[in-house]
């Protein structure tokens, strides 16, 4: 696992985007894990801007991304699916036929096994992007996970459900179910990128990197993947350990 901590939420985004930027200029055929949530929206503006500046070209990549609540349409401008087009897949070349957890399946568990087939089909993820939730979630993989999940319906945790109600007109307005990638699914992807910023986010980061690895608190598990970045901001750092407050670390 390496630690990169920056000074602001800018850095972390600019960090996070030579690392991806890089992974589809070397492999223009990528296969992309990535999430939504305020966190990735830096990173995401500048790959748009990368790509208007100097041609950084979408069009062989695959995308799959990290999560979607259940019963949410397309068009519904809370969906996932609407945030990744409005915030990326409309503003580079990826191609249409982009692959997202289907939120209005009728078949829920067929769906999460057509995903992760359709993953292996496209030989893995290369590069997966994730963000953390308060309770160090990642996707919506929520305390007391299994960590062999794959791809599977998920009910969100109340603290998660308070956490995004401000993207909601209220909390009740919230979804309680959603589908998300699952540890095992993640765990294969062949480099994680792990993004974290502002001290609501400190204690989770502080489990992530250097807690127990423990389904109490999924995102330990990424201290088993063999190449893991995390990229925090100060404050997100404040409660590591004094060395990996400032600069990169390779922590084991
Ligand atoms: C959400 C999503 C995650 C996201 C996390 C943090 O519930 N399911 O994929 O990484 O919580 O969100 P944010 O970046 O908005 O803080």
């Amino acid at each position: 696992m390496r630690i990169i901590t920056t000074e602001s939420y800018q850095e972390m985004s600019l960090e996070a985007t030579k690392i991806v930027a890089g992974q589809v200029y070397l492999k223009p055929t990528s296969v992309l894990g990535l999430a939504t949530g305020s966190t990735p929206e830096g990173l995401y503006d500048n790959l748009v801007a990368v790509h208007r500046t100097i041609g950084l070209d979408f069009s062989e990549v695959t995308t799959f991304n990290l999560d979607e609540y259940i019963g949410m349409a397309p068009e519904n401008p809370q969906s996932y699916h609407y945030f990744m087009h409005k915030h990326f897949f409309d503003l580079v070349n990826v191609r249409p036929e982009n692959i997202f957890p289907d939120g209005c399946a009728e078949d829920v568990p067929a769906a999460c096994k057509a995903y992760d087939k359709l993953i292996r089909e496209k030989g893995g993820i290369d590069l997966q992007v994730l963000g953390i939730g308060r309770n160090a979630h990642i996707g919506f993989n929520e305390p007391d996970v299994k960590f062999e999940a794959t791809t599977h319906k998920v009910k969100l945790d109340d603290e998660t459900i308070q956490a995004n109600a401000r993207f909601f007109e209220d909390e009740e307005a919230v979804p309680r179910y959603a589908i998300s990638m699952g540890i095992k699914t993640i765990m294969l992807a062949r480099h994680v990128i792990l993004l974290a910023n502002g001290p609501e986010k400190a204690e989770a980061v502080k489990k992530a990197v250097c807690g127990s690895v423990s389904p109490a608190a999924p995102a330990s598990i990424l201290q088993l993947h063999q190449d893991v970045t995390v990229i925090v901001d100060r404050a997100a750092a404040s409660m590591l350990p004094e060395e990996y407050q400032h600069g990169a670390h390779e922590i084991f």
